[in-house]
């Protein structure tokens, strides 16, 4: 990549707004409103606003391996927080990909030193469908339905959030998504919360 290519790539890019909105900037930097919350994987290969169709302003974006959403991390969390509670965005996106880095990565047994107890948790969302994914015999379609069940349990995680908690009976919506590499489809996984969260209300609720 060459990266004097990048600096007239944006020269254009300014160039191109203004033509199309002389006040483009002037909105831009005013601030922001999203009404979307992506949480992704740093795949190069899935972005975000392109997948999403999306402009600058649209989506509040957090990228990690494997599209977690951990409690203990603080910088997820933090993105959480602040969008649901300042930018008040009605929905999340979790969005998790096939032929994901990660979840391969969590189903090989190998030492891979400090990503460990990142992928760690993904080990655990195997241990708690382990029944159902041992008994899909073909590799290719078990790691495909990982990549699945990493995108619910990550929402489940999200929906855990007390802040997440009180928006959702605001009528903030979680989604689970998951883009298909091979074909280019973004699938909805349109997880059925109601059955999913049945428990967590039980345990997880904080009033
Ligand atoms: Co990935």
């Amino acid at each position: 990549m060459n990266l004097e290519k990048i600096f007239e790539h944006n020269e254009d890019w300014i160039n191109k707004r203004l033509n199309q909105d002389k006040e483009y900037f002037d909105k831009l930097s005013s601030g922001q409103n999203p009404e979307v919350l992506y949480i992704g994987c740093s795949d190069s290969r899935v972005t975000a606003e392109e997948l999403l169709g999306a402009e600058p302003g649209e989506v509040f974006v957090h990228r990690n391996i494997a599209n977690m959403v951990i409690g203990l991390d603080l910088n997820t969390t933090s993105v959480l927080d602040y969008a649901v509670e300042h930018l008040k965005v009605k929905h999340i996106i979790v969005c998790g990909h096939y032929n994901c880095g990660g979840i391969k990565s969590a189903m090989i047994p190998k030492d891979l030193g400090i990503m460990n107890p990142w992928l760690r948790n993904i080990r655990d969302v195997y241990r708690l469908h382990s029944e159902e994914l041992n008994a899909i015999e073909n590799e290719g379609m078990r790691y495909n339905r990982l990549v699945e069940l990493n995108v619910q349990e990550q929402c489940v995680n999200a929906v855990k959030n007390p802040f997440v908690q009180k928006a959702m009976q605001n009528g903030l919506q979680v989604h689970g998504w998951v883009f298909d590499l091979f074909t280019g489809k973004l699938i909805d996984l349109k997880l059925d919360f109601d059955s999913i969260l049945k428990n967590i209300k039980e345990i997880y609720d904080i009033d």
